[in-house]
């Protein structure tokens, strides 16, 4: 199984950014993490991050994968059209975020991609990555 993990904007400063909210490890140390969480798995992850919506929806247009681990970032709150795109690949796509958003302001209470994704991992730190991948390889079991 092929799984991209899609990193929305901002999350390159992972490590840095608030990190009484996100943590201290980097987004390089998550996504090695990641990769070998996966491959013991006998999974490969294929990683992208981006500040832009478009590239993130370019890259999921790329198809060359068959499950999806996104985290969105404000986009989760905002992107109908990252809403669409993950709506039209239809491949199995696992949201997640690092911090618990309901208990955040009222803004980040609203996830826009809720009715098009497999399932959510919310809250649960960086580890929520390995979560998420564990429930794409479980699933497809
Ligand atoms: C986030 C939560 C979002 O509200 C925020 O905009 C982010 C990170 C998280 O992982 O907790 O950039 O997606």
């Amino acid at each position: 199984m092929r799984i991209l993990l899609l990193n929305g904007p901002n999350l390159g400063r992972l490590g840095h950014r608030q990190p009484e909210i996100y943590g201290t490890i980097t987004l390089r140390e998550v996504v090695e993490q990641a990769k070998a969480h996966a491959q013991e798995r006998g999974a490969t992850l294929i990683d992208f991050q981006s500040n832009h919506e478009g590239d993130l929806i370019d890259r999921l247009e790329d198809l060359d994968f068959d499950a999806v681990v996104i985290n969105p970032g404000a986009f989760g709150h905002t992107s109908y059209a990252l809403r669409d795109a993950i709506e039209g690949i239809a491949k199995p796509t696992i949201e997640v975020h690092i911090s618990d958003v309901h208990r955040r302001e009222p803004f980040r209470h609203v996830l826009v991609l809720e009715d098009v994704v497999t399932g959510q991992v919310i809250g649960r730190g960086t580890n929520g990555y390995l979560e998420a991948i564990d429930v794409l390889i479980d699933g497809a079991q």
